[in-house]
């Protein structure tokens, strides 16, 4: 955490940037949530870049979130301060794979989690975000041929729930949830028979966590971040055990006088980290850190981010 004298410096260079809203993933460092105007998911935050009338959006996460706030509003100034925050999952697929795979399977459609680049979003039909995964595979008609990249434990999930058959799952994963195995979950829910369990559909342990037996079933959730959130100001239980990056436990534990612990406490995402308060200033000060995007490549992934967020569209 920064001293008091740089937090200091951050707040007022914020309020000097009255142009500025500075928007927080819900991964993020808690110094960096305490600061951001608003926190979110990927979904909420992405709405909210199209949204809000800010001239500047300061994206405080990884690049393929400040990517998709550019999309939505190509004439906003987006900056991302740890500019070279990558995602491993977003790295699991290239537009070059996924033009091959769409080569084989014409009459396929590509759903496309937005932790992918703005290339692969060009090629795909419909972005989805761990929020509203179900919900968009299930509006798309069942006789047809579905792909879901590049997530496959959050894919797996999906299709086993919604009991989907022609649906191809690519096998993408995220380091830091695949590293939350089903060992770990089971031995969570052995040792602590008085706990339940939030966990993001992108961990390891997902498809184990619809296969555990009941009564183990009943205390295991599967939630977005902001699901996790939200799930937590209703919880009736006095213990919970979180699998996502630790950076959500902040805002669980600031809300609740319950108890919140990882599942593993050293899951955290090193992309979410590279912010620091230097990069932020330099964002906030002196517009350092913008995101541009090849305009052609821009206008075709708007379209499956708005189909998205506006199933009419
Ligand atoms: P959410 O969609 O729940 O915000 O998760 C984003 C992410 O990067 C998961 O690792
Ligand atoms: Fe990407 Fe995983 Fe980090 Fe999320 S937690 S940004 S999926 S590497």
């Amino acid at each position: 955490t920064p001293s008091a004298e740089v937090l200091e410096r951050l707040r007022a260079a914020k309020a000097l940037a009255t142009d500025a809203l500075l928007i927080a993933h819900n991964y993020q460092p808690p110094w960096v949530q305490d600061l951001a105007d608003v926190t979110g998911d990927s979904l909420q935050l992405s709405r909210i870049a199209a949204e809000h009338p800010a001239r500047r959006i300061v994206f405080a996460g990884v690049r393929f979130m400040a990517e998709t706030a550019k999309l939505l509003s190509p004439t906003k100034t987006v900056l991302l301060p740890a500019h070279d925050a990558g995602c491993s999952l977003a790295e699991a697929i290239t537009a070059d794979d996924l033009r091959q795979w769409r080569s084989a399977h014409p009459d396929a459609i590509v759903v496309a989690y937005v932790n992918t680049s703005a290339e692969v979003k060009a090629l795909a039909d419909v972005c989805v975000t761990s929020a509203n995964a179900l919900e968009v595979v299930a509006s798309i008609p069942t006789l047809r041929e579905v792909l879901f990249l590049p997530d496959v434990f959050l894919g797996s999930w999906v299709k086993r729930t919604l009991g989907r058959e022609r649906m191809h799952v690519w096998h993408g994963e995220c380091h830091v949830h695949a590293a939350l195995e089903p060992g770990a979950l089971e031995t969570a829910l052995a040792d602590d028979p008085e706990a339940v369990v939030y966990v993001h559909p992108e961990c390891g342990c997902t498809t184990s966590a619809l296969l555990v037996d009941d009564p183990w079933r009943q205390r295991v959730r599967l939630l977005s971040t902001t699901q996790m959130i939200e799930a937590a100001r209703a919880e009736q239980h006095r213990r919970v055990i979180v699998a996502t990056e630790t950076g959500v436990l902040h805002q669980l534990r600031r809300e609740n006088s319950i108890s919140f612990e990882p599942l593993r406490a050293d899951a955290t995402c090193p992309y979410m980290q590279r912010v620091t308060p230097e990069l932020l200033l330099g964002a906030l000060e002196r517009n350092e850190g913008e995101v541009t995007l090849d305009p052609a490549v821009a206008e075709a992934a708007r379209r499956p981010v708005l189909a998205m967020l506006d199933p009419t569209v």
